[in-house]
């Protein structure tokens, strides 16, 4: 056993919009537990895929690509969102748009890509806990964890969440658009063959249709706490 597997861990998977990202910050400062936003990983690749001017079903640059990108997450002197740099560069903006979520999608169906960055992701897990945001958290990357959430809420909801999020930054949308856009990404990720969106068997599953963060929230934190 490596020291770090009676390190707890809380994996909080889910489809987009389904309000990981903000329940899952929030439980890990309310635990004072350690952050992983994989999605934020592959969006970082897909991101440096793109710069390099790379084809993102070429597997091969890709795979390439992932094996060599540097990712730093770096949190913000004003205590707002962390900043994720990318070989360097800041590129948390980019990184939160719907392009991006698209291209992190395609790369992540390929399985070499998803290899390069476990490791990675495994480094995250360190004293005195990690709450684990993503997709596959529960099911590949910490399968023995103690705690397992998926979230889900319905598909119209999502995107008027996702909706609400990306007019706050500023970036210009329409919820039908949106809307397709989540049903496509969901539909690709449900299906791939290796890792595919869906919840662990042991994971309690929680529908957020409906309810606040802070309900959700409370939610979470009773499967930690019970
Ligand atoms: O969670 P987020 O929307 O940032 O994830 C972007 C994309 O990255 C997802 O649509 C999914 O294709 C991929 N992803 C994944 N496995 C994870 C996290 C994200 O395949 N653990």
């Amino acid at each position: 056993m490596s020291p770090s597997s009676s390190v707890p861990v809380l994996t909080i998977d889910g489809p987009s919009g389904s309000g990981k990202g903000t329940i899952s910050r929030r439980v890990a400062e309310t635990l004072g537990w350690r952050l992983l936003d994989s999605g934020a990983l592959y969006r970082a690749v897909g991101y440096a895929a793109g710069m390099e001017g790379l084809d993102l079903s070429d597997a091969e640059a890709v795979t390439r690509c992932a094996q060599t990108t540097k990712i730093r997450f770096q949190a913000a002197a004003d205590g707002g969102d962390t900043h994720v740099l990318v070989n360097g560069h800041d590129a948390t903006d980019e990184l939160r748009t719907e392009t991006a979520g698209a291209a992190a999608s395609a790369i992540a169906s390929i399985p070499s890509v998803r290899q390069a960055l476990v490791d990675m992701q495994l480094g995250f897990r360190k004293a005195p806990g990690l709450v684990a945001d993503g997709r596959d958290m529960g099911t590949v990357i910490f399968p023995e964890a103690p705690f397992k959430v998926f979230l889900t809420a319905s598909a119209a909801e999502r995107a008027k969440r996702r909706y609400k999020q990306l007019k706050e930054k500023g970036l210009g949308v329409t919820l039908a658009t949106l809307q397709r856009e989540i049903e496509a990404r969901d539909a690709r990720d449900a299906s791939r063959t290796v890792a595919p969106l869906k919840p662990a068997a042991d994971a309690v599953f929680i529908d957020t249709t409906g309810m606040g963060i802070d309900e959700v929230v409370a939610k979470v934190l009773a499967v930690v706490q019970s």
